[in-house]
This record gives C-alpha cells, sequence and structure tokens, in this order.
C-alpha cells in the first residue's frame, strides 16, 4: 500500500477548485481581447509537433496550478519509474518499456537490466531482413510465386496500430502490394479481406501477444483452411504464416515455426506495441528505413517528454488540460479531429490507447475513485465531422474539448483543396472560441425569433495541433504525444494504466455461451439472454 494523499484532498487540487470557480464569467473573448499575445504564448513546440493551447478555458494562473498538480501528485517521479523499468504496472507485476523499443542502437539510458531489453534491436534486425526478403521477391510462397499480399491477423492493440499507421504512411508504402488487416471475429471481415486474394501470393502475420485471444486464433485457423484448400499440403503453411508474439510454445503449436516468429516481451502493453515487432506488417508496407524514421519520431517525444520541464512538456500539458475539463468543468468527453484523410483510423487506435488505459475506478491500491477518470474518446477526419456531429459540438448542452490536428504540407496538392481542408479547421476553432453573440447575429437576422437559434456561445475550448508534413518521424511524434498524454492522466489520477481487467468478464462469458451453443455445456442464464438465445438458435437458419 503507498500512503499518498487522496487526490481530492491535495493542495493543488482545492485550489483549482477555487479556481474554476473564480473564472466564472470569463470569456475567451475576453481572455484574446486583454492579450494580444496570448495566440503565440500559450504555445510549445517540441519533436517536430506545434501544439496552441491558447484557445482553451485557462488564464496563466490556472496553467500554474495545474503544474502544481503534476507536481503534488509526482507526475515526473512516475514518469522517471516508467522509464527506468520499475514494475509501475503493479497489479501485473511488470515494467512498462514501451519508451525502450524507441531507444537508438547504444543508447546510454537503456535499461538493460529488464529482460529482454538488449534483444530489441536484435528483433528490429531480423524483422528488416524478413521484410526485404519480402519485399524484394526473395521470399517465395510455397508455389515458387513472390508474395504480394500481406493480411495482418490480430485485434486490439495487435491490429489498431499498425492498420492505422499503415493508412496514415500510405504515401510510404510498396503501391504494388496489398495489405490487408482482419480483426474481427465475424467472418465477413476475413471473406472480404480475401475475396480477391491469390493464396499462392498472400503472406498471413498472425498478431497476438498471448497467441490465445479468440478472434485472431479464429481468423489464423480460417486463414489456414482458406490457404490449404488451395494449396493442398501443410508444408505450405511455412511460407505463408509468420508470428508475432511472446507465447512461442502456443506460436508452435499452430504449426508456425518458430524461426519465422518475431518475438517482443510482457513489458509491452497490447495498445502500446506499435514500435514493437507487433508493426512487422507495416515494416513490410513502409520499409525497415521508414520504419526506422518512425522510431525515431517516437524517440524524439520521449526524449520531450522525459527531459522538458511540466510546463513546456507537451504531453503533460496536454494531459493536464484534459484532466481540468474532467475534473473541474464535468467534461465526459474529449473530441480528437484529425484534418487529414490519412489519419482516419487515428482516433479509432486512440479510443484503444485511452480508454483501456484509463477507464479505470479504483486506484493503484484498488480505493474506489471519486472524481472521474478517462473521458469517452471520439472523432472523425475534418471536414466529415462538420457535416455530422458538429453541431452538439458548437451548440450543444454539454462541453467537449476537442483537439484539431493538421498538417501544413499536403501530399496531395490538388486544386485548393489543401487550404480549404485548413481553413476549415482554422474556422472552426474560431468558431468554437469567439462564438456569435445574439448582438451580432440580430444585425443579420430580421427575424427576431430565430436569433436565439442562431448564436454561438463560443467559450468551447479546443488545442491546435500541427506537423509540417505526416512523414513517419511526424506521425511516430505525435503517437508518442498522445501515448504520454495518457500517461500523465493516469499519473495524477493515480490509477494503473497499464492493465485491462475490464475486458476479462465479456471474453469468459462469450467462451461459455459459444460452449452452450454447440450444446457442449448448459449454463444458468438470466431471462434476457436465455430468450434471445433461444430465439437466435431457432432463426439462425
Ligand atoms: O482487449 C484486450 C486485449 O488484451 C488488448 O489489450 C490487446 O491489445 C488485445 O486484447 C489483443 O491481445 P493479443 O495481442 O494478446 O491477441
Amino acid at each position: 500500500m503507498t500512503s499518498t494523499t487522496p487526490l481530492r484532498q491535495t493542495a493543488a487540487w482545492a485550489a483549482l477548485e477555487a479556481h474554476q470557480a473564480s473564472l466564472a464569467g470569463q470569456h475567451l473573448r475576453g481572455l484574446f481581447a486583454a492579450d494580444p499575445t496570448r495566440g503565440t504564448r500559450l504555445t510549445a513546440e517540441a519533436a517536430g509537433i506545434y501544439l496552441d493551447y491558447s484557445k482553451n478555458l485557462v488564464t496563466d494562473e490556472t496553467m500554474a496550478l495545474l503544474v502544481a498538480l503534476a507536481e503534488e501528485t509526482g507526475v515526473e517521479a512516475r514518469r522517471d519509474a516508467m522509464f527506468a523499468g520499475e514494475a509501475i504496472n503493479n497489479t501485473e507485476g511488470r515494467a512498462v518499456l514501451h519508451t525502450a523499443l524507441r531507444m537508438p542502437r547504444g543508447y546510454a539510458s537503456l535499461p538493460t537490466r529488464v529482460a529482454g531489453v538488449s534483444e530489441i534491436h536484435g528483433v528490429l534486425d531480423k524483422m528488416a531482413a524478413f521484410a526485404e526478403r519480402v519485399r524484394s521477391g526473395e521470399w517465395k510462397g510455397y508455389t515458387g510465386k513472390p508474395i504480394r499480399n500481406v493480411v495482418n491477423l490480430g485485434i486490439g492493440g495487435s491490429d489498431l496500430g499498425p492498420a492505422m499507421a499503415y493508412e496514415a504512411l500510405r504515401p510510404y508504402s510498396r503501391r504494388d502490394m496489398v495489405f490487408r488487416f482482419v480483426s474481427n471475429v465475424d467472418g465477413s471481415d476475413f471473406a472480404e479481406a480475401t475475396r480477391d486474394l491469390d493464396p499462392e501470393e498472400t503472406l498471413f502475420i498472425v498478431a497476438s501477444k498471448t497467441f490465445t485471444t479468440i478472434e485472431t486464433m479464429t481468423n489464423a485457423n480460417t486463414a489456414r483452411d482458406w490457404l490449404l484448400e488451395k494449396l493442398c499440403d501443410k508444408i505450405a503453411i511455412a511460407a505463408h504464416f509468420v508470428a508475432v508474439s511472446t507465447n512461442a510454445v502456443e506460436v508452435a503449436r499452430f504449426g508456425i515455426d518458430t524461426d519465422n516468429m518475431f518475438g517482443f516481451w510482457d513489458w509491452v502493453g497490447g495498445r502500446y506495441s506499435l514500435t514493437s515487432a507487433i508493426g512487422l506488417s507495416l515494416m513490410l508496407a513502409i520499409g525497415p528505413d521508414h520504419f526506422g524514421e518512425l522510431l525515431d519520431g517516437f524517440h524524439a517525444m520521449d526524449e520531450h517528454f522525459r527531459t522538458a520541464p511540466i510546463a513546456e512538456n507537451l504531453p503533460m500539458l496536454l494531459g493536464l488540460l484534459g484532466l481540468w475539463y474532467s475534473n473541474f468543468h464535468g467534461a465526459e468527453t474529449q473530441a480528437v479531429l484529425p484534418y487529414d484523410q490519412y489519419l482516419n483510423k487515428l482516433t479509432a487506435y486512440l479510443q484503444q490507447l485511452d480508454m483501456e488505459s484509463n477507464g479505470k475506478s479504483v486506484d493503484r491500491d484498488g480505493r474506489r475513485l471519486d472524481y472521474n477518470t478517462g473521458p469517452v474518446v471520439f472523432g472523425q477526419p475534418g471536414t466529415n465531422g462538420q457535416h455530422a456531429f458538429y453541431q452538439l459540438i458548437h451548440q450543444g448542452t454539454r462541453l467537449i474539448p476537442c483537439d484539431f490536428i493538421g498538417c501544413c504540407q499536403t501530399q496531395n496538392p490538388l486544386n485548393v483543396h489543401h487550404d480549404l481542408l485548413m481553413a476549415n479547421l482554422f474556422a472552426q476553432t474560431r468558431a468554437l472560441a469567439f462564438g456569435k453573440t445574439a448582438e451580432e447575429v440580430a444585425g443579420e437576422e430580421k427575424d427576431a425569433e430565430l436569433v436565439p437559434h442562431r448564436v454561438f456561445e463560443g467559450n468551447r475550448p479546443t488545442n491546435t495541433i500541427l506537423v509540417d508534413r505526416l512523414t513517419p518521424q511526424a506521425l511516430g511524434a505525435l503517437i508518442a504525444l498522445y501515448e504520454h498524454k495518457v500517461f500523465t492522466q493516469g499519473a495524477v489520477w493515480g490509477i494503473n494504466s497499464f492493465d485491462q481487467w475490464g475486458v476479462q468478464l465479456g471474453k469468459v462469458l462469450a467462451t461459455e455461451l459459444g460452449e452452450v451453443f454447440s450444446g457442449k455445456a448448459k449454463a444458468a442464464l438470466d431471462s434476457s439472454t436465455e430468450a434471445l438465445v433461444a430465439r437466435y438458435l431457432s432463426r439462425k437458419g
């Protein structure tokens, strides 16, 4: 047991509560009018990422109090413990060392005393050699044809990271190869992903940390049947299946030669595993050099997070601002709105990162919390979201903090598209911050009854995050920014952001019901589930 002061009894928390009350009536219109330098002053930059947090409901005093909260709750000490390889994942007795995955070869602070850390670059080299063989056509399928299609079979962290990063880095990928990501246990996912593929030219990567996840193993078994249906020889499996896992025993049991297994370690959480061998499909797509640049971007942000003072530390600033709204303004959600089509899977990726990490209601010692933790993360790429859910952000009754993400340079300079895209991004943050008053509306609207409908209150907080161009490096820095934002919040809230017990019960009950479906077992079900199961079984055809 640790004997830390409960969060709501810290001096910083009390000061923030009093301060929040004293801000009533303040509006971003007034804050910007009073300080012409606000838009350049309340900014920070690191690892190629520019953060403008001036359009938040904060004053200099707010920021100082949030920094004090981070100090009083020991965020820096906890960060240092993570980097040092201490077992900060206390409920599983594990270190949390995804940051070691991107430390350069020979890096002085590599925590080599943790088992596995000294093997990181060996695995990266093995991945690179394999990727080169596949990309060059040297690695052949069973019938002697080169591999043209790569299908990653994984779910959660063994899917979302590679799938998101492949989308984001398509301009850097091999356009003459096909990359697909199958995650859902719904057979339609597998069927649609493989319907136009030739098994002779297809490589499956079975990506699973545990190699026991039911969805992934079901897809892997189906993939094996699909392959053998055409190739009719079990020996073919060796040329068409590789595994990424920590579980060599299960990999071998499945029939994959462990020489064709790429390992990682229990101190890499699933949702933090993109820079481990779980990134193999991505490396095949973009090549080892670009993959190395991605790692460099992650590392640059890691170093910033590890060394920058709290008040200049981008992930800490984002974390503290989010917490300001969750805990002192009653916000329940966090929108992430990337104005870049290539980032169209970013929000789904961040949902797992944030919500699986910080969806907790007890502290590290198991005590029930009396404050809110992780928000509901949602979003869509701009400008699509503008024509769907932004109405609620602008005029709804809830406060929804938003992160707007944009790139100064486009990968596809067509016509006026990019200027229009960015004009929309900046316009949205202006509209949200400053709104439109009843007087302003009345100047344009003759029908007085319509005035209240057309008023925008404004004072709705946003961060604007800009990168120059969506390179592998920039993507790495951006993801690490969010990883450490989540870390910062978890540290202040006093929770363990690195376990996910909350997904277990559903898994157990699904397995039990599967046995009921197949008649292998009976279960005492509630009346609702019993009726639903009966209806399903009688109609499934
Ligand atoms: O959803 C729970 C979870 O354990 C995630 O944390 C993980 O990313 C996912 O399942 C997949 O796990 P595995 O890589 O072991 O198949």
